[in-house]
């Protein structure tokens, strides 16, 4: 699904370059669910953000099914972004003037289908993530975990190829976390969606078909976990 090659992000800051992604090589095959870990700063978020299309390298190649996306024109990137990848940050992001149910349609809406069917998709994804007796809450009438897990919904509504999520947990208590965790896993194999994570507890790698294990900007290991 993605083939990465040579990939590079350099921050300026005042004279000072700081390479964030130090000439990145590696493969994610459809259907992985695979988890970034490493040490605060070592570049997993910037890593996540290229793969996304949510930032734009310095150098390198990022191929999307055989397509290379990093030069695509800002439109053409931005219905990539909508059809084919879901998000799922820390901080939920998610709207609180709505409720659960419209804030996981709202994608959906905006790719332009009919009402009726991401209205009846956006209920069958809260049961699917177990808050089908939610779908009317506000998000500040909704726990942490609960919030998450609408977060989650909405990144599913257009059917997107791959999941994004950074760091999905770290505002969440264990139990929560737990839940969250196991909601991604259960898409991974039931949807079959492909799963990319970011997390900084050495716990989680039991989630994960395949770890990448960053330091300085590289990829310095990568562990399989056949039993996932
Ligand atoms: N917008 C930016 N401008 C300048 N430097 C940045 C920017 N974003 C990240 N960096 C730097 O790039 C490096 C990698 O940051 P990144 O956020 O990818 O790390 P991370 O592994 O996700 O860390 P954490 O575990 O703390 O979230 C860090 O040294 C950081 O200071
Ligand atoms: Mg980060």
């Amino acid at each position: 699904m993605f083939d990465i090659r040579n990939l590079s992000k350099v921050y300026i800051m005042g004279d000072v370059p700081v390479k964030a992604l130090d000439d990145v090589s590696f493969t994610i095959d459809t259907g992985d669910m695979a988890c970034i870990m490493g040490k605060s700063g070592s570049g997993k978020s910037t890593l996540l953000r290229q793969l996304g299309l949510l930032d734009q390298p310095t150098s390198g190649e990022i191929y999307l099914d055989g397509q290379e996306v990093t030069k695509l024109a800002e439109t053409a990137r931005a219905t990539l972004r909508l059809q084919h990848l879901g998000y799922v940050f820390q901080e939920y992001a998610l709207l609180a003037e709505l409720t659960a149910h419209e804030n996981v349609y709202l994608p959906g809406m905006m790719l332009g289908g009919k009402d009726t069917d991401y209205k009846r998709k956006g209920k069958e994804l809260l049961d699917l993530v177990g808050l089908g007796q939610r779908i009317h809450h506000y998000p500040r009438e909704l726990s942490g975990g609960e919030q998450q897990r609408v977060a989650i919904a909405r990144a599913l509504i257009n059917s997107p190829r791959v999941i994004f999520a950074d760091e999905p947990c770290a505002n969440l208590d264990t139990i929560s976390s737990k839940r969250v965790m196991e909601t991604l896993v259960s898409l991974n194999r039931d949807v079959k969606v492909t799963v990319l994570f970011v997390s900084h507890d050495p716990d989680d790698k039991k989630y994960a078909r395949n770890v990448l294990i960053m330091s300085d900007g590289k990829i310095v290991d990568r562990v399989s976990n056949p039993n996932v």
